[in-house]
């Protein structure tokens, strides 16, 4: 197959930013180096709730690789590397005393960084919430964001002045929707008082920790969302509705908050019997001015109207061709959502697309599976819709692909690879892929 290129980095604007993406409980080895546990660890124990019933324990082994893995990501001619920090590898108990090792593990990921001309952007929350605290109700305890705000403090005042960013949550909607009604994520539950309570104690927790952080003097602070573009799955003016629906809270829910103050009113209908008493004095500390705004983003959905309770919308298949999670390739999406989101609401603030990429590997039929064709396509396809939203007027400085390693892709285990980087799982050798060579090219600028 003739391999597609990637637009080199003179065709972007000056100084804009490269980067890939990982998260600590997908590729660390949770189990290494003194963490506490997490509900990950309790949701993957539990029968049918992840493929194989696998779980991070080892993943990619990062906890001792990592110096072989930041190599990997300056070698391939990135700027910078988008890591978060595991809540229970430094606190096990999600308070109380640091871990000793667990703080110096962070130390040496960000210093091994620094030596690399690697800028460090933090993410502090991606998905391992303590267990401790999922005991006493996880974010549906409104305890969870003051103790979050308090981990957000630790990590300022032992990390702040060497990380380049920081954004405090990974994904609201996966933390609070995905994990507490669709079932989907751990903590696993399916109850619409739970997933109310943790919308908005993500919210609060974000805002919190986003004034802890800037206390400790950290600047660059950030958000990250999730966003899919929602289709009508027929002209029909129910399924319209279905898919504004699915926009007001897949995509509208957490930006609403954040930059009006306010909750879009599809989601109202069906969470405002259920958020917490006094929620609405709450959005001047949810809506702390941010530096920059993130966005992942991957696909787009097709939704129909269905009987039955609110949210009263299914998803349908799609014409598109579809990556191995399913997920039709749309990258219309990403321009049309980078231009709707600062026409809506971020305005003149930088956005960065801080996720984008696909899983691969499964189809090639390459025993190495080294050879991504449909990788490279797939980020040269939605490497040109930046150029089009950069070329429509988007303050828009960076770019992060996900992911550097093939990992832990949560409740569908270690079968989706979506890295640069081929892992072997049983010897945890790491390859790099077409697609990392790829990318190298037109990021090096030393002809090497
Ligand atoms: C995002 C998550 C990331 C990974 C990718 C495929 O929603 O942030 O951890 O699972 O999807």
């Amino acid at each position: 197959m003739a391999q597609t290129a990637l637009p080199p980095r003179s065709a972007f604007p000056e100084g804009f930013q490269f980067g890939t993406a990982t998260s600590a409980y997908q590729i660390e080895g949770h189990g290494f180096g003194g963490a506490g546990p997490t509900h990950w660890d309790s949701f993957a124990a539990t029968p049918g709730n992840v493929e194989n019933a696998e779980n991070g324990a080892v993943a990619c082994d990062h906890y001792h690789r990592w110096a072989a893995d930041l190599d990997l990501i300056a070698g391939a001619g990135f700027d910078a590397y988008r890591f978060s920090t595991s809540w229970a590898r430094i606190l096990p108990d999600g308070w109380g005393t640091p871990n000793p090792d667990g703080l110096a593990f962070y130390d040496r990921l960000i210093d091994g960084m620094l030596e690399r001309g690697i800028r460090p952007a933090a993410t502090l929350y991606h998905w391992e919430l303590p267990q401790a605290l999922a005991d006493i109700g996880g974010w549906r305890n409104r305890e969870t964001p003051r103790r979050f705000a308090d981990f957000a403090e630790l990590i300022g005042r032992n990390y702040g002045d060497r990380l380049w960013s920081t954004a405090p949550i990974n994904e609201p909607m996966c933390v609070a929707w995905l994990s507490h009604f669709d079932g989907m994520l751990a903590p696993g539950m399916r109850d619409i008082r739970a997933t109310a309570r943790a919308v908005h104690h993500v919210l609060l927790g974000h805002g919190l920790a986003i004034a802890a952080l800037r206390g400790q003097g950290v600047g660059n602070l950030g958000a990250v969302v999730n966003l899919e573009w929602a289709h009508p799955a027929s002209e029909n003016p129910e399924d319209v509705q279905a898919a504004a629906r699915y926009d007001a809270i897949y995509n509208r829910m957490f930006l609403g908050p954040l930059f009006e103050g306010a909750y879009p009113d599809l989601v109202l209908e069906g969470l405002g019997l259920h958020l917490p008493e006094r929620w609405e004095d709450e959005f001047g500390t949810i809506r702390a001015p941010l530096d920059w705004l993130g966005l992942n983003y991957y696909t787009c959905k097709r939704l129909a109207s269905v009987p039955g309770p609110w949210p009263h919308y299914a998803e349908r298949p799609g014409p598109l061709p579809v990556t191995d999670m399913e997920w039709e390739i749309y990258p219309d999406g990403l321009r049309d959502f980078l231009i709707r989101t600062t026409q809506e609401y971020s305005g003149d603030l930088p956005l960065y697309v801080t996720e984008n990429g696909l899983a691969a590997g499964q189809r090639t039929g390459d025993p190495s599976g080294t050879e991504d064709p449909s990788r490279i396509a797939y980020l040269a396809s939605h490497l040109e819709a930046v150029q089009a939203a950069l070329a429509a007027g988007v303050p828009l400085k960076g770019y992060f692909v996900w992911s550097l390693l093939d990992n832990y892709e949560w409740a569908l285990g270690y079968a989706k690879r979506f890295g640069l980087v081929h892992v072997d799982f049983d010897t945890l050798d790491r390859t790099p892929k077409a697609s990392y060579h790829a990318l190298r090219q037109a990021l090096r600028q030393d002809g090497t």
